[in-house]
C-alpha cells in the first residue's frame, strides 16, 4: 500500500473515533510498537540509500501528522463516548438563586401591624374605590369641606343611575366606617392601605401614598387609653427613649382631636431642617371618635366610646431611614431598594 492511501485510511478512521478507548486502539494500530507505521519503518532497511531517505522522510511526515491528530482528538473525546462535552458538571456547587426582599413601605406596614397585633388589634382592609358616604359623610365631613373638592379628591366617572359618584379614597378612615357597619363593639382594628389625592408630585407629595388607620371601640374607651396605646406604639417604633407630645388639633371625625409629635431624633431637638427648627416631628392624627360618626353607623351613643388614629406610612419610613424624597419609593430603582 502506498503512503497516500494509508494516510487517507487513517484519517477517515480517526473521524469515527468518539471515545478514548477507540482512540487508544487507533494509536496502537498505527503508531504502536507493532503498528502499521512502525512496520513500514522496519521495511526501509531493505531499500537502497536514495530511496530509503525519501521514503523515510515521507514516513516521518505521516507519523507527525497522525501524532498531532491523535493529540487533538484526545481533547474532544470523553469517556462517556459522547461526541462533545456538554459542559454540564454535576460536581460543581449550585448557583444561589437571587433572593428578593420586601419593599421598605411593606416592611414598615408589617412592623406597625405587628406592634398593634401585640396589643390585641386585628389587621383589616377596605376597598380603594369608595363612596362619598364612607370617605366623607359618615366621617362627619360637611358638604362644603374643601377636601371634597375635585382638586382634593379623585372622582370616578359617575355611572348612570348613581346619584353620588364613586371616588378613590383619600384616607383610610373609610375603613372605620366599613368595619363599624359590619360589626358590633368591642372592636380593635388597624387598617393599612393606599390612598389617593390629586397633589402635585414633589419631594414630600405623591398622588398615591399609604396610611394606617386605627380604631378601638368599647363601652368605655377613654382618651387616656389612646395616649397609652400611642405612647407604647411610638416607643416600640422609634425606641424606648422617645418623647411624645399631643397638640390640640381639629378633625371632623374625632372630638377632642390631637396631632401627635415625637421628639426630633435627627437633631436631638436642637432644631434642624427636617423638624423645621421645632425639635418635634408630627407623626399622627388622633382623637376620641366623634358621636356623630357612631350615629352614622347606627351605634347606640350611650353604650359606646372609642378612639381613632391615622398615620402616613411614607412619612414614618422617611423619618426612620433619613429618606429625603418620597419619589424614591415608587421609582423601582434597585440601587435604592437594595438598601432595606
Ligand atoms: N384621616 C386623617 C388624614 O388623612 C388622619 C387621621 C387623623 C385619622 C385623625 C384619624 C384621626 O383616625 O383620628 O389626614
Amino acid at each position: 500500500m502506498d503512503l497516500g492511501s494509508l494516510a487517507k485510511e487513517a484519517v477517515s478512521r480517526l473521524d469515527s473515533v468518539h471515545s478514548p478507548e477507540s482512540l487508544e486502539a487507533f494509536r496502537v494500530d498505527y503508531l504502536g510498537r507493532k503498528g502499521k507505521l512502525t512496520r513500514l519503518f522496519d521495511s526501509l532497511k531493505g531499500l537502497s540509500g536514495e530511496e530509503r531517505r525519501s521514503k523515510g522522510q515521507e514516513l516521518n511526515e505521516l507519523k507527525r501528522l497522525l501524532e498531532e491528530k491523535v493529540k487533538a482528538k484526545a481533547g474532544s473525546v470523553t469517556s462517556s463516548g459522547s461526541k462533545k462535552d456538554s459542559g454540564f458538571d454535576p460536581t460543581l456547587p449550585g448557583l444561589r438563586p437571587p433572593l428578593g426582599r420586601l419593599h421598605p413601605l411593606t416592611q414598615t406596614i408589617r412592623e406597625i401591624n405587628g406592634i398593634f397585633e401585640r396589643l390585641g388589634f386585628e389587621v383589616v382592609e377596605g376597598p380603594e374605590i369608595e363612596t362619598e358616604f364612607s370617605n366623607f359623610t359618615a366621617l362627619n365631613i360637611p358638604q362644603d369641606h374643601p377636601s371634597r373638592d375635585s382638586f382634593a379628591t379623585f372622582y370616578l366617572q359617575s355611572e348612570t343611575g348613581r346619584e353620588s359618584p364613586l371616588l378613590l379614597r383619600s384616607q383610610t378612615s373609610t375603613v372605620q366606617i366599613r368595619v363599624m357597619q359590619k360589626r358590633k363593639p368591642p372592636l380593635r382594628v388597624v387598617a393599612p392601605g393606599r390612598v389617593y389625592r390629586p397633589d402635585q408630585v414633589d419631594a414630600s407629595h405623591s398622588f398615591m401614598f399609604h396610611q394606617i388607620e386605627g380604631l378601638m371601640v368599647d363601652d368605655r374607651t377613654t382618651f387616656s387609653e389612646l395616649k397609652g396605646v400611642l405612647q407604647f406604639f411610638l416607643r416600640e417604633l422609634f425606641g424606648p427613649g422617645t418623647r411624645i407630645r399631643f397638640r390640640p388639633h381639629f378633625f371632623p371625625f374625632t372630638e377632642p382631636s390631637a396631632e401627635v409629635d415625637v421628639n426630633c431624633f435627627l437633631c436631638q431637638q436642637k432644631g434642624c431642617s427636617v423638624c423645621g427648627g421645632k425639635g418635634w416631628l408630627e407623626v399622627l392624627g388622633a382623637g376620641s371618635v366623634d358621636p356623630s360618626v357612631f350615629e352614622q353607623v347606627g351605634y347606640d351613643l350611650k353604650r359606646v366610646q372609642g378612639f381613632a388614629f391615622g398615620l402616613g406610612v411614607e412619612r414614618i419610613t422617611m423619618l426612620r431611614h433619613g429618606i429625603p424624597d418620597i419619589r424614591f419609593f415608587f421609582e423601582n430603582d434597585l440601587r435604592f431598594l437594595r438598601q432595606f
